[in-house]
């Protein structure tokens, strides 16, 4: 298995356009590092200078202590999954997956041996001897990256490998992947544009915007720590609300003022408003929806204009308007309120984040 590492990678197009910028990061043997971002802001562009199918405009490429950026992809030795994936439709199961193996001239029962082992992770034993037309969809997505997994490349390169599956296999494709890390002890680059895969297989997350690193860190740590209110807003769902808040000092008090509301920072965000200079300021309010709740103190409470409910099960999303601003807010399945209702929530003052006007950074980590 390798470490791969990027030194200031950039790619730009012969029409000027710049779709990686500077991309510096550090990828350490047996990590499951997702890249994620919206579409368009250059995950499938990293993955495939990483595979050496696209050439790296300037910077270096680094796996295992080589420079890559001139070796062929061949010699890479790394191994790629698809969105789209293609198997030989007049082989079985078992020969699709032995395909890559027999053309590097792996022994028979060492083919054998990986294919069972492959299939045995991905449930798919009892399909060996199918022909891919008698095959859901599903398992054909199995068997591609079961074909990927048969062979011991230095690192597994997928892109959106799961977006083709509906809800259902996705979420169960989702806890297999996450085995075969584990099994295999691979080295994995995951690229998605869905946060949940993206928080639940990833031991670390690089959220990127506009060819942009925006943050590298840990699931929880892009969760509770985003760096600024693009990760904040990206990853989490539904997402967190925001909203423009004056930040006012009112006798002893640190508040922050939208419309009526008027809510009370506590003291770690009171002293650090105070001491960067954002009183008599506006900044960025951020509450996730789950950080609203029922009850609570007269000074977190805040009242919004329900316009629509989602009630699922275990809980309810309410949708509707403060001001003029979006918001949505998880509560329990007790609430009995319905659209065209006002209802008083109560913030949980611990957990908001607060973003500055023009940089759009975090201002409060905790
Ligand atoms: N051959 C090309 N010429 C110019 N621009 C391209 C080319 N291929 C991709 N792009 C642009 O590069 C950007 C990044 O694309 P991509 O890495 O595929 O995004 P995604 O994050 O959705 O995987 C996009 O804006 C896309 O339009
Ligand atoms: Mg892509």
């Amino acid at each position: 298995m390798a470490s791969l590492s990027f030194v200031n990678v950039c790619k730009t197009y012969k029409n000027g356009l710049t779709v990686v910028k500077d991309f510096n990061l550090d990828i350490k043997d047996r990590e499951f590092l997702i890249l994620v971002g919206p579409s368009g802001c250059g995950k499938s562009m990293t993955l495939r200078m990483i595979a050496g199918l696209e050439d790296i405009t300037s910077g270096e490429l680094w796996i295992d202590g080589q420079l890559m950026n001139m070796t062929s992809p061949q010699s890479r030795d790394l191994s790629m999954v698809f969105q789209s994936y293609a198997l030989y439709p007049h082989l079985t199961v078992y020969q699709n997956m032995a395909f890559g193996l027999k053309v590097h001239k792996v022994p028979k029962d060492e083919i054998e041996k990986r294919v069972g082992r492959a299939a045995e992770i991905l449930h798919i034993s009892h399909l060996l001897d199918r022909k891919p037309s008698a095959l859901s969809g599903g398992q054909k997505q199995r068997v591609a990256i079961g074909s990927v997994i048969v062979r011991q490349p230095k690192a597994y390169l997928m892109d959106e490998p799961l977006s083709n599956l509906d809800a259902k296999l996705r979420s169960q494709m989702r806890v297999e992947l996450a085995k075969i890390h584990r099994e295999l002890g691979a080295t994995i680059i995951y690229v998605t544009h869905d946060q949940v895969e993206a928080m639940t297989l990833g031991t670390r997350i690089v959220v990127m915007n506009s060819g942009v690193i925006q943050q590298a860190a840990s699931p929880n740590d892009i969760y509770e720590n985003p760096v600024n209110k693009f990760v904040a807003g990206f990853i989490g769902s539904p997402s967190m609300n925001f909203f423009p808040v004056w930040v006012a000092r009112r006798g002893e008090k640190i508040c922050l003022e939208f419309g009526k509301n008027k809510l009370i920072a506590n003291e770690i965000c009171s002293k650090r408003l105070v001491e960067d200079g954002y009183v008599g300021r506006r900044v960025y309010l951020g509450i996730r929806p789950e950080d609203f709740h029922e009850e609570g103190p007269e000074e977190q409470k805040i009242l919004f204009d329900v316009e629509m409910k989602e009630v699922l099960g275990a809980e309810i999303l309410f949708h509707g308007r403060i001001n003029r601003e979006e918001i949505c807010v998880r509560l329990s399945p007790n609430v009995k309120a319905e659209p065209g209702e006002r209802l008083p929530v109560y913030v949980d003052m611990d957990r908001i984040k607060l973003f500055d006007m023009d940089t759009e950074q975090n201002i409060i980590y905790v």
